[in-house]
């Protein structure tokens, strides 16, 4: 006859259950001064004192059928305190004289396959992975709790509303508080690729609109390349294809800020495209544009 688990060890395992399954749902440990909470642990209390009841009922019926040699030997095993006779049984190893029941019948190079019991702390270990991965499956389908996708739709937002919050409170850029940085070069050409490319052509060699990466300039309103080019984005050349990006409203200061600095790293960062190589003829005066 099986010796039975002591009722106190039923009520901590279902206690421990339920701060887990509390706590996927809550997300946080606040449950512990909820009533709803300690509800649950009182009822799952009188649950495991009635189901230990009742089997207290059932070992006397089946104690009094034993023969006495076999009372004699489940009294012996119920004075093992609980959770030794729990580790003698989970690293209860077959001895020879069992082995010769368990051998299933075949083998190889002399390498015997024994049906052996799996250990208890194994198959305890794969139930609560089970029962786990069914409440997280649960959770994860149809609750917000660890969706990744979630989190991040979350903190995409959260980011979204601070570089606004940070955007707001940022004077706008202008003509004067412009400043040339490499760091703007990659946004840059990411505007140029979108607004400018069409006439500008592939890497600002020039098209419809002039080359950008020689030293020609028919436009030389300042006297620093890069603010140069930032007023001329800014207020187009009249009566020609190249507008007005900002006054117009296409392009806010930051992105003509960053388009400039990609225009000044083609021009200065790199050799210019010539003519052999596909660029556009000179066009305008040659510039000799203050340092940056
Ligand atoms: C619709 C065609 C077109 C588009 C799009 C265009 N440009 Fe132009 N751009 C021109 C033309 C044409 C000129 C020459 C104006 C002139 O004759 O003075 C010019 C001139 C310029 C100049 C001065 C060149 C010089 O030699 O004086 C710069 C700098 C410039 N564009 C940058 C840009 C940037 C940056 C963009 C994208 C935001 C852009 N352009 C988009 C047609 C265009």
């Amino acid at each position: 006859m099986k010796q039975r688990t002591p009722v106190f060890v039923n009520i901590l395992i279902i206690t421990g259950l339920l701060i887990v399954f509390y706590y996927l749902f809550v997300q946080s440990y606040s449950f512990f001064s909820s009533l709803y909470f300690w509800g649950t642990v009182i009822i799952g209390g009188i649950l495991a004192y009635i189901h230990s009841a009742i089997g207290d009922l059932i070992e006397n019926k089946k104690f009094a059928k034993l023969s006495d040699e076999e009372k004699a030997a489940y009294l012996a095993e119920k004075k093992i305190p609980f959770l030794k006779r729990q580790y003698m049984a989970a690293f209860k190893k077959q001895s020879e004289t069992e082995e010769k029941d368990i051998l299933i019948d075949h083998g190889f190079d002399g390498i015997m396959e024994l049906d052996n019991q799996l250990p208890k702390w194994w198959v305890g270990l794969f139930w609560f992975g089970t029962a786990f991965c069914i409440v997280y499956v649960f959770a994860f389908s149809f609750t917000d709790f660890a969706s990744p996708i979630k989190e991040y739709e979350k903190e995409y937002k959260e980011q979204e509303a601070s570089v606004a919050a940070y955007l707001e409170n940022q004077p706008p850029v202008t003509l004067e508080s412009a400043e040339f940085s490499e760091d703007n070069i990659a946004a840059g050409e990411e505007v140029f690729k979108t607004n400018c490319v069409s006439c500008h052509s592939e890497g600002g060699r020039g098209g419809i609109g002039p080359n950008l990466t020689d030293n020609f300039w028919k436009n030389q309103p300042e006297k620093k390349l890069f603010k140069n080019v930032f007023h001329i984005v800014e207020n187009g050349v009249t009566g020609t294809a190249m507008q007005a990006w900002g006054k117009n409203g296409v392009l806010t200061g930051t992105d003509i800020q960053n388009v400039a600095a990609y225009v000044y790293s083609i021009n200065q960062l790199k050799k210019p495209i010539t003519p052999a190589e596909g660029g556009a003829p000179p066009y305008g005066d040659e510039a000799n544009w203050e340092k940056q």
